[in-house]
């Protein structure tokens, strides 16, 4: 089976994941800084949000990966820093360490969201700062071009779409290695409760009666074990939304 390395693997989206790779046969590798309430194949107890941390995973992960999964995330009630570090910039930091441990049909999956649709209206924004070469310099351009609280966790997840998109050209033509997004809308897992701070009861209740219901996470993870594995072997640069249909409700 293939070495597949999870982030958030010990909780929610994450976990369900793992659970279901795992089932399908793979060796599934979890990285969380919480310990995890499923069993896994191998974890690494780490902190995400900065390089020393992210450095000191790799150091524990596999000398082989064929899937990655960036499933860690932060809600946007966490401090908008705290919210650019784990969100954005350390999945970069991760995907350029991992990737240099993927070949050819290795799998990159990234969780961004539904809330991160709006990404063409900042595309030039996003652009510049993909184009940022590593951890601290994306926080030096951060600091010239400051993302406000209200809007950071929607600003990440815009950002993470346009980095992923454009850096999936490069991975695959050099490496072979797929980078796509998964954009679920509303799921629930222990953080839903925030996206009511965030967006407020209004919306997130107009949204939830739109589609009757959150996904449940075992909705999601097919869908990402799907974009890891060979069936998806010409899909690379993607952001799939696993929403129900909400997404189309807004038009
Ligand atoms: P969750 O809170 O259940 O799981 C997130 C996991 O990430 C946790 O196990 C947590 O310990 C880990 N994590 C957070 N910060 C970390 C750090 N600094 N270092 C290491 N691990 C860290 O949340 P959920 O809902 O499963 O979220 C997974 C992903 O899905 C996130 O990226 C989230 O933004 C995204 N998402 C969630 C939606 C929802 O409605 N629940 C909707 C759209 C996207």
């Amino acid at each position: 089976g293939k070495t597949i390395v999870i982030t958030g693997a010990s909780s929610g989206i994450g976990a369900d994941t793992a659970r279901l790779l795992r089932l399908q046969g793979a060796r599934v590798i979890g990285v969380d800084r919480n310990d995890p309430m499923l069993t896994l194949d191998g974890f690494v107890k780490a902190d995400l949000s900065d390089v020393a941390g992210i450095d000191a995973a790799m150091k524990q992960l596999p000398q082989k990966i064929d899937a990655l999964c960036n499933i860690a995330g932060v809600p946007g009630t966490a401090p908008a820093d705290l919210v650019a570090r784990v969100n954005y910039l350390g999945l970069r930091h991760l995907v350029e360490r991992a990737s240099d441990r993927m070949g050819e049909g290795g799998s990159i999956v990234n969780i961004s969201s539904i809330l991160g649709a709006e990404w063409p209206q900042r595309l030039e924004q996003h652009k510049a700062l993909a184009e940022t070469a590593g951890f601290a310099a994306g926080q030096a351009w951060l600091a010239k071009n400051p993302v406000p609280q209200e809007s950071c966790y929607q600003y990440f997840k815009e950002a993470l779409i346009v980095w992923s998109i454009t850096q999936s050209q490069q991975l695959f033509l050099s490496r072979g290695v797929r980078m796509n997004c998964v954009a679920p809308g509303p799921v629930f897992t222990p953080i839903l409760g925030d996206f009511v701070q965030m967006l407020g009861q209004e919306r997130v209740e107009k949204d939830a009666h739109r589609m009757k219901r959150p996904a449940f996470s075992d909705e999601v993870a097919p869908v990402i074990a799907f974009l890891c594995g060979d069936a998806s072997r010409w899909v690379s640069g993607i952001n799939l939304p696993v929403d129900g249909g909400l997404a189309s409700t807004y038009l």
